[in-house]
């Protein structure tokens, strides 16, 4: 059939909103109608070249659909069944998945390529050339043909044009902070960077039961929301968070501090350590270019006070578990999900979009695609 995406032919180009021909799905997958996307910087990373997939590539990784048709052996959905995409799919059978450690699921091995994870080979075409997927999704797409590992059933009356934020940056940075910082009732934390992933470590933060939380970001419109979602303070650079963390711990400063930038440098990882308390984390959530393989650290800040320096994927969560749990906390009135959408693209606006991410216009914006 015929549908519409945005393509990436080449790093450094826009994005190109084209129709595609999509094959019916074969044997574990699904096909599904899109309901909305979101723009996360991860993305952007193709764009750039920091992140080295495949190209030609649909971007796309934090969307939400509606079952259209399932292949063989896809026995627990159905045509109509309302489906938030993890972006890393889970299959349940791995030594990660059965660990408890789905973010982390083996089948994450073939997103640098971005084909089905059945047969290695591509539903999407354009002009007889095959299309990557990214993280196995493609979600700027009115419709995709995804495994069925990528897939979480939700119940039907859950707003798919919020939702989709769950299968990225909402579950990413709430977990960030609280399971890979492990954010504990009256800790201090301080988290650099407020886009779509650092405001909701500072909503995770503010659930954990953090005592202070620092948002650290040089766009004002980033620091304001930072307080609307639960900062108790607010420094344009790391610098000025010195000192405002340092008067307001007594010169212990922060107990965790999670990294959220745009793009992470390896530079600025000292600068973290310096506001991190002694027995602290620093959580590296942030994507750095690939290509990067030099951090400053004082080695010995570290020993010296038992600092640790860690990564954390997809918030180190399980999204079987804990996509489903975050919107009940949504439904409870304990986490924000509408206020995260600051605005809504058509398809052909992506581009548009993107550009007011670059320009920090945007806590998160949403592709509306049905
Ligand atoms: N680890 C994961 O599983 C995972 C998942 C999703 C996204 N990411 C990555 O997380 C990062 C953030 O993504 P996003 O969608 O929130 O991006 P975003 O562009 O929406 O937000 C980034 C924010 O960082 C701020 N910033 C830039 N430089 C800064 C600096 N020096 N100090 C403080 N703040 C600074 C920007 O003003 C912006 O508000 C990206 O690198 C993305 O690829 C990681
Ligand atoms: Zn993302
Ligand atoms: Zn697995």
């Amino acid at each position: 059939m015929k549908s519409k995406a945005a393509i990436l032919w080449e790093p450094h180009t826009k994005w190109s909103v084209e129709e595609i021909e999509l094959d019916p799905p074969k044997a574990g997958e699904v096909l599904l109608k899109l309901a909305a996307s979101g723009l996360c910087h991860s993305d952007e990373h193709l764009v750039t070249g920091d992140l080295p997939f495949e190209l030609p590539i649909i971007g796309g990784h934090e969307g939400a659909g509606v079952v259209e048709e399932v292949g063989p052996g896809v026995d627990w959905l159905a045509e109509g069944d309302h489906v938030i995409f993890g972006f890393i799919p889970a299959c349940g059978r791995c030594p990660s998945c059965a660990s408890g450690h789905e973010n982390l699921c083996d089948l994450g091995m073939y997103l640098g390529a971005g084909r089905q994870i059945s047969d290695h080979t591509a539903r999407h075409h354009a002009g007889g050339t095959d299309l990557g997927l990214m993280c196995l999704l493609g979600t700027f797409s009115e419709r995709t043909v995804v495994n069925e590992a990528s897939c979480i059933k939700v119940d039907p009356d859950v707003a798919l044009d919020k939702a989709c934020l769950l299968g990225c940056g909402v579950v990413t940075g709430w977990g960030s902070a609280v399971y890979a910082a492990g954010v504990k009732p009256g800790e201090d934390v301080a988290i650099i960077g407020i886009g779509g992933i650092g405001i909701n470590a500072v909503q995770g933060a503010r659930l954990a039961g953090a005592r202070q939380i620092f948002a650290i970001d040089p766009v004002e419109f980033k620091r304001d929301q930072a307080i609307e979602f639960g900062a108790t303070h607010t420094a344009a650079s790391l610098e000025e968070a010195q000192a405002i963390i340092g008067g307001a711990t007594a010169g212990r400063m922060a107990n965790k501090v999670i990294m959220t930038m745009g793009v992470g440098k390896g530079d600025l990882v000292a600068g973290a350590l310096a506001i991190t308390a002694k027995l602290g984390r620093v959580v590296i959530t942030n994507l750095h270019a690939a290509s990067e393989t030099q951090v400053t650290m004082s080695a010995l800040d570290m020993t010296l006070m038992e600092k640790q320096v860690i990564g954390s994927l997809f918030g180190s969560a399980n999204p079987r578990l804990d996509i489903p749990r975050l919107l009940g906390l949504y439904e409870a009135g304990q986490l924000k999900l509408d206020e995260l959408v600051t605005r809504t693209y058509r398809l052909e606006e992506i581009n548009h979009g993107y550009e007011d991410m670059r320009e920090g216009r945007n806590l998160r914006g949403v592709i509306t695609l049905s």
